[in-house]
């Protein structure tokens, strides 16, 4: 497995594979790597010839306040991952690489999508995150580009980029690696202490609870329900647990992501909660 530090060092390493008619299929990540992660090398290696992942964590995704300080890095145990995981390259740039002196151009959706969910309390978090993904897509001009369904947002915001901006890369979406008790993998499961990791179930506990509820609801003319209910009860199970303090529990359209009165297969279900001081987010999409 190579290690680049350079856009100079990827673009060569990735001339030379396509010159042999090599696919390649990027994972980027922020490192603090875990079996979500991981899964999606797995995936890439399974529907690519060569796999690049980066190790990036993006500052202008994170907004002031917000953990980028605190962020978890270690990236030797990073390599150690990757490797394990048949990766090819690893590209782990300096802020100064990704951002040259005086950068100024940025990429945003105009669109409502991203003031839903977590938009709403992050209004500036999807600039970062459409930034920095289009300037790895230059960089490493993938075939196909592999993210996880639990950031269901920016995968739906990274879609639209996509063909927006006309990349002609192909986004595969990866389903959510969850611990035993269904807790989604987050890097940011690491800032939760003993008493809030088990506080941190109920999350998993309350989504299957809406699916179990689902299943008996959806109406058989237009396979349809009513959402409140839905958000309702998962909002009733998360306010059981004294350490939970919920920031939303939506239903949206599995496309636009704007808020749906009657939900059914393929639209979405998702939730933020601060447990202690750590913000965590989960989702589910509907299935008949
Ligand atoms: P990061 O949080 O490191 O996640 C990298 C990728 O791993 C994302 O596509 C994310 O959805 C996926 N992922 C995280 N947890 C997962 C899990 N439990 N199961 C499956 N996939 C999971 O998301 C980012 O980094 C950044 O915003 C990034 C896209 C790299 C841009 O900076």
């Amino acid at each position: 497995m190579k290690i680049a530090t350079t856009i100079k060092e990827v673009r060569k390493q990735v001339a030379d594979w396509k010159r042999e008619g090599l696919t390649v299929g990027l994972v980027p990540t922020m490192g603090a790597l875990h079996e979500g992660h991981a899964s999606l090398v797995d995936t890439a290696k399974e529907q690519c010839d060569r796999v690049v992942t980066s190790v990036f964590v993006n500052p202008t995704q994170f907004a002031a306040g917000e953990d980028l300080d605190a962020y978890p890095r270690d990236f030797d145990r990073d390599c150690g991952v990757l490797e394990a995981h048949g990766c090819d390259l690893v590209f782990h740039p300096s802020v100064e690489e990704m951002y040259p002196e005086g950068a100024a151009t940025f990429v945003e959706l105009r669109s409502d999508m991203t003031k839903q969910l977590c938009g709403k309390s992050r209004p500036e978090h999807f600039c970062g995150v459409c930034t920095v993904v289009s300037k790895l897509f230059h960089i490493a001009m993938p075939d196909k580009a592999f993210f996880g369904e639990k950031d269901a947002q920016q995968l739906a915001v990274i879609r639209q980029m996509t063909r927006d901006l006309l990349f002609g890369i192909e986004i595969v979406g990866c389903p959510t690696k969850r611990e035993e008790d269904g807790l989604a993998k987050s890097s940011r499961n690491a800032y939760l202490d003993a008493e809030e990791r088990k506080a941190a179930g109920i999350l998993y506990q309350a989504i299957c609870k809406a699916q179990e509820y689902l299943k008996e609801h959806l109406d058989t003319e237009d396979g349809k329900t009513e959402s409140q209910p839905v958000t309702e009860l998962i909002k009733d199970i998360i306010g059981t647990e004294p350490l939970a303090e919920i920031d939303y529990v939506d239903a949206v359209d599995g496309m636009s992501l704007l808020p749906a009165d009657r939900i059914g297969d393929g639209d979405l279900i998702a939730l933020a909660v601060n447990i202690g001081k750590t913000r965590l987010i989960d989702n589910f999409t509907v299935r008949k």
